[in-house]
């Protein structure tokens, strides 16, 4: 079963065609990248008037590398949101008309569950033996732990109060006059320092209290640099980011370690968005959990149209579409049963 995802939720435009949720047949993406970076920051109205430059050719193009024809598409799947709502309406608005033109069944997909199947592609797919799965979402929007008891069942038992944990690296990386993405830059900076150097607070540190919190060691982190002499020596430098990185990953790990305690059927925990790409993370996760550990393909953490077409796979295999197109993006999503 062939299916297009189309993916328009943010910055990026993408189209993508995936074989029965585990074969990706092509996955282009156009990013946006030059159009925001001179403002910083992606103003929603150029995102939106960039996917729609972009759709089709993309959609063309997805069709192109996968060697098909519109008449080898069984279904479509569409970002139905969350995310900037003039760019999701551009990529449901046109897979409406797709459907309407060509009689495919049309799937609406929640993006930050798609971010789960996304990371599953980096293992052919999410398979039955995979569940019950403690799958994360750690991104620079979300911290969100779901317990799955199959692909489409997502039930969401952690999140973050405050700032996310990608959020934070962003923030502190930016506190160090580092540029956007902070999380790699703080990774390669963290390397060759101390962690025990500087004190840490701890964040949640109720071991059975399963919710997330980074605005504290945030603020924490802007205090102490402040402290510091200017510039930061190199050493404090690398030992204030091990610092840094050790508090933050090891809350997600402390976490992991708790809801496991609560759910011992688990059966892998999974880690998708683009702190999942940390190696630390897969090192401290490595040590403190016995269960399988799935850390996805980098460039299958970020967003893309592959993880929409996925997700949708198994959606329309578990939940059968109806052919109503009266849903909108960002409505209630017209498959209730897969939100809990
Ligand atoms: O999932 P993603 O690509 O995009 C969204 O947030 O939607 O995640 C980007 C986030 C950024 O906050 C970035 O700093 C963080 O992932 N990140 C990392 C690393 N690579 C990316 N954080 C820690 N360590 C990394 N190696
Ligand atoms: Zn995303």
């Amino acid at each position: 079963m062939n299916i297009l995802g189309i993916e328009t939720s943010c910055d990026e435009t993408a189209a993508a065609i995936v074989r029965n949720g585990s074969e990706i047949l092509s996955n282009p993406i156009a990013s946006q990248v030059a159009t925001h970076r001179p403002f910083g920051g992606v103003i929603p109205e150029l995102a939106a008037r960039e996917h729609l430059k972009n759709i089709d050719t993309l959609v063309e193009e997805a069709l192109k590398q996968a060697g098909l024809r519109r008449d080898d598409i069984n279904a479509i799947a569409v970002t139905q949101g969350p995310g900037l709502i003039g760019a999701l309406l551009v990529g449901v608005s046109y897979a409406k008309g797709f459907s309407l033109a060509s009689g495919l069944p049309l799937i609406p997909v929640d993006h930050v569950h798609a971010h789960v199947h996304g990371a599953f592609l980096s293992f052919a797919g999410a398979k039955p033996e995979d569940f019950p799965c403690l799958a994360l979402v750690v991104s620079g929007g979300h911290t969100n732990m779901y317990f799955m008891e199959g692909p489409t069942r997502f039930k969401l038992i952690a999140h973050s109060m405050d700032d996310a944990c990608g959020e934070s690296f962003d923030k502190v990386a930016k506190m160090l006059g580092r540029d956007y993405p902070g999380g790699p830059a703080i990774e390669a900076l963290a390397r060759n320092g101390k962690s025990s150097s500087y004190a840490m607070p701890m964040m949640i540190e109720k071991k059975d209290r399963l919710v997330f919190s980074y605005s504290g060691l945030k603020t924490h982190m802007l205090n102490l640099i402040r402290s510091l002499p200017q510039p930061i020596p190199e050493q404090a430098l690398a030992d204030l980011c091990a610092g840094f990185q050790d508090a933050a990953l090891g809350q997600i790990v402390r976490k992991i370690e708790a809801a496991l305690i609560r759910h011992p059927e688990v059966q892998s925990v999974l880690i998708a968005g683009g702190v999942a790409a940390n190696k630390r993370l897969q090192e401290l996760l490595g040590r403190a959990v016995t269960k399988r550990c799935l850390f996805p393909k980098p460039a299958l953490c970020s967003d893309n149209a592959a993880m929409i077409a996925a997700f949708g796979y198994h959606l329309f295999k578990e939940k059968r579409p109806s052919q109503d197109l009266s849903w909108d993006a960002y409505a209630r999503y017209p498959f209730e049963t897969y939100l809990t």
